[in-house]
């Protein structure tokens, strides 16, 4: 059966799909445009595609032949799931095998913020060090900051079990109001999926909530912040800074205003991007085609939905 992959996966994953289908790569640095990947679609019976492939209803609706969709991701809302199960599509993911990374590029970002480590080689680079400053670039020990955690499913807990073995105090909304964290938290940190009750979830308001001095770190999605509300508290020193590896749009354009500021570091969307997380999360994808192709259950579905229609 034919398998139209958007991108070369890391590992050798693609080799165990290739032994037993007919499987096509788009093997190009960028996604495939949108008129490749709707021919491609058409005639495909699985798709493995990434966070930067729209799987909308127009694709679903041409693609005749399709019965599974894996996303090389844990995120999701680049395919409409319910389309997708009114069609009988069966929808997978790479949950779990991207926890720990991602939880660790979350880290890095937020001890960038409390120790101000880009934004002072920002400086340095800039040709900016004219001599040692008693008061220079003052940042937080750890045991100084609480840190929020906005979203406390796996990835949440597992960047809230680094911080606190390095002796920061964690608040999340799994035992806190969502106001409260952001009232009591130097480092806001976001691990929500996008949905529509997530969009914008970080706007005026919420940033009118923050302590002074507080940083933001988004490794969720960048549609969870309002970037027009994001400028304008930096602006209004409302936040003390933002760490974001994604953003709202992603990739920024180069004359970004987010792009040109010292408060703010911007990462392209690499939390998940360790060689053996990578992999993982190739093996992950590969196995929900294998399954599903086989006509069984997929094992990291998100609309199992799709198997209860078909009994
Ligand atoms: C990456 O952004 C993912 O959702 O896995």
């Amino acid at each position: 059966m034919k398998v139209f992959v958007t991108r070369p996966l890391v590992g050798d994953a693609l080799e165990r799909l290739a032994a037993h289908h007919d499987v096509h790569v788009w093997d190009h640095p960028l996604p495939p445009p949108r008129d490749v990947l709707l021919e491609e679609a058409a005639t495909a019976d699985a798709l493995i595609v990434t966070v930067s492939d729209r799987v909308d209803d127009v694709l679903l609706a041409t693609a005749a032949r399709l019965t599974a969709v894996s996303t090389y991701a844990v995120g999701f809302e680049n395919i409409d799931v319910r389309a997708a199960t009114s069609r009988r599509i069966a929808v997978g993911n790479t949950p779990d095998v991207l926890t720990d990374a991602t939880a660790q590029f979350a880290l890095a970002l937020t001890l960038d913020m409390v120790r101000r480590v880009n934004e002072s080689a920002r400086h340095v680079r800039a040709g900016r060090w004219d001599t040692w400053q008693p008061s220079g670039y003052l940042g937080r020990v750890f045991g100084d900051v609480t840190v929020g955690i906005i979203g406390w499913g796996k990835i949440g807990r597992a960047y809230g079990a680094l911080v606190e073995a390095l002796g920061m105090t964690v608040l999340h909304t799994g035992s806190h109001s969502f106001d409260q964290v952001l009232e009591r938290a130097d480092v806001v940190s976001l691990h929500v999926p996008l949905t529509e009750g997530t969009r914008s979830l970080i706007d005026s308001r919420a940033f009118s909530l923050l302590r002074p001095g507080a940083f933001i770190v988004n490794t969720s999605r960048g549609q969870v912040v309002d970037t027009p509300a994001l400028l304008d508290a930096l602006d209004h020193g409302t936040l003390a800074g933002a760490a974001l590896d994604v953003t709202d749009p992603e990739p920024l354009p180069p004359d970004h205003p987010l792009l040109g500021r010292d408060d703010v570091l911007v990462t392209p969307h690499i939390a998940s991007a360790t060689d053996r997380s990578r992999a993982a999360m190739a093996d992950r994808a590969v196995d929900n085609i294998l399954k599903a192709l086989a006509g069984l259950p997929m094992e990291h579905c998100v609309n199992p939905d799709v198997y209860r229609a078909r009994d």
